[in-house]
């Protein structure tokens, strides 16, 4: 493979831009498949795909943000109103948010912590997808990625659990860089 400096400028350069500022516009039907097309095309030892993506575009960024104000309001029925407009923006403004599910199959070749490092990549390889065809994109889990009831509404089933949810859109503002760690603090050589 010949060397390709774009992708090396861009691997070097590459940063989220967090989800409150991603607008319009997201990916188009076309584009939204070629990122999901390059999204799952990660390692995966076993070859079983342990993961599935949740698409949430459109009003479903709105039901899926009532759906997270309702468990929190069934919780803490005294939830202020400004509280629970934070639930229900959690996927707004970003036009597309794609949800991973890690979902583990039994299996002794793959043990199940590479199935879920498997899931990661899906995480990123969806953010490096974004990137690729001129958009922005973020990775988070918040809350909703660890509490049960939250990853049930939000569509994970029996056994399964989201492991990221990706952010996409266009930048609406410059974020800057943040600090990288120093090679010297995290390479060792043998
Ligand atoms: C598994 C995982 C979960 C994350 N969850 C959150 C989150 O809940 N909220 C948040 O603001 N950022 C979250 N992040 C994002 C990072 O904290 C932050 O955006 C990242 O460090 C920016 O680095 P980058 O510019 O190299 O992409 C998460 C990242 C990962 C890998």
């Amino acid at each position: 493979m010949a060397a390709n400096p774009a992708l090396r400028d861009y691997l070097k350069t590459r940063r989220s831009v967090g989800s409150g500022f991603l607008g319009d516009p997201g990916p188009s039907s076309e584009e939204l498949r070629e990122i999901l097309t390059i999204g799952t095309r990660v390692p995966d030892h076993g070859k079983f795909a342990p993961w599935r993506l949740v698409i949430f575009e459109g009003e479903g960024r709105n039901r899926a943000g009532e759906a997270l104000a309702a468990i929190q309001k069934s919780r803490r029925p005294d939830l202020d109103e400004a509280s629970l407009n934070i639930e229900r923006r959690q996927f707004l403004p970003a036009p597309l948010t794609i949800g991973v599910i890690f979902s583990p199959r039994p299996n002794t070749k793959a043990p199940e912590l590479e199935q879920l490092l498997s899931a990661g990549n899906v995480c990123f390889n969806l953010s490096h997808a974004a990137f690729a065809l001129g958009f922005a994109a973020s990775w988070t889990n918040r809350w909703y990625g660890w509490d049960p009831e939250a990853q049930t509404a939000l569509g994970a089933r029996g056994g399964e659990r989201f492991v990221g949810f990706i952010h996409i859109g266009t930048p609406t503002a410059v974020i800057e860089d943040r600090e990288r760690p120093a090679l010297e603090d995290v390479v060792t050589r043998f």
